[in-house]
């Protein structure tokens, strides 16, 4: 099978010479919305009950538990110290700014204990290529930074969907509101989202940089894309057998 971190169509034309930061946020937005990421998720028929907030507090808590290494190794292979403070400030905030029960995985546990699911280490694919790619070879500094737009630009729907997902009643609803989990991540994405674009605009002024961030930039949609897809078929294989048990 032919991984999904391959085979690019690069042939676009990237004369944007005009772009400002604003055109060239529509553009990673538009972008990002053909993916079409949410749809199988949010439609499946037992979104919001316990057995999605089981399936998708597990999955991400996996994702979460990655994400401080994969920032770290994406970190090692940019070319300058600036670059690698950029990246790392973000590794720094998800491992709770030095302090070890703040780190955000950990944080995390508590939305999962609350909406009364167990934990389970069940592997993830999605997880799985994410890591594999990050150990692998990049083009360049400019697709490491499009990976990093392309993991963020989805934040807000993300922290959206993970919230509801999660809570299956009212009163579970109010409680996760007011987790230092949620409290955090429903402020500032659209802040952490201008960054990377600051970035793009500031570190890949040549056509060839465009070119390889936004290479990156796909990878970090097509990875997400798989992760909400694998929630999706996991939610709609759980639904058929309760259905089955039921009858
Ligand atoms: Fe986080």
């Amino acid at each position: 099978m032919q991984g999904i971190f391959e085979n690019y169509d690069v042939s676009q034309n990237l004369d944007f010479e005009c772009f400002d930061i604003n055109s060239w946020t529509s553009f990673f937005y538009e972008k990002a919305n053909r993916y079409e990421i949410f749809d199988s998720t949010l439609n499946s028929l037992n979104f919001k009950t316990k057995e999605s907030a089981s399936i998708i507090g597990n999955k991400w808590l996996h994702f979460s538990n990655l994400m401080p290494k994969v920032l770290c190794l994406l970190a090692s292979k940019v070319e300058s110290n600036q670059a690698r403070m950029r990246i790392l400030q973000i590794a720094w905030e998800e491992l709770g700014e030095g302090k070890a029960k703040q780190i955000h995985a950990e944080i995390f546990k508590s939305c999962i204990t609350m909406a009364d699911v167990n934990f389970n280490d069940k592997s993830s694919n999605a997880n799985r290529q994410l890591e594999k790619y990050a150990e692998g070879n990049f083009r360049s500094t400019s697709e490491i930074f499009g990976l990093g737009l392309g993991l963020e630009i989805i934040a807000v729907q993300n922290i959206e969907t993970l919230f509801n997902g999660l809570a299956y009643d009212p009163i579970l609803a109010s409680n996760l509101k007011e987790t230092e989990f949620f409290q955090i991540h429903f402020q500032n994405e659209e802040g952490h989202i201008r960054h990377c674009i600051e970035s793009f605009m500031k570190y890949c002024p040549e056509k060839i940089n465009k070119i390889d961030f936004i290479i990156g930039f796909e990878k970090g949609l097509e990875f997400w894309k798989l992760f909400w897809d694998e929630v999706a078929n996991e939610l709609r294989s759980q639904h058929q057998q309760s259905f089955a048990w039921a009858n």
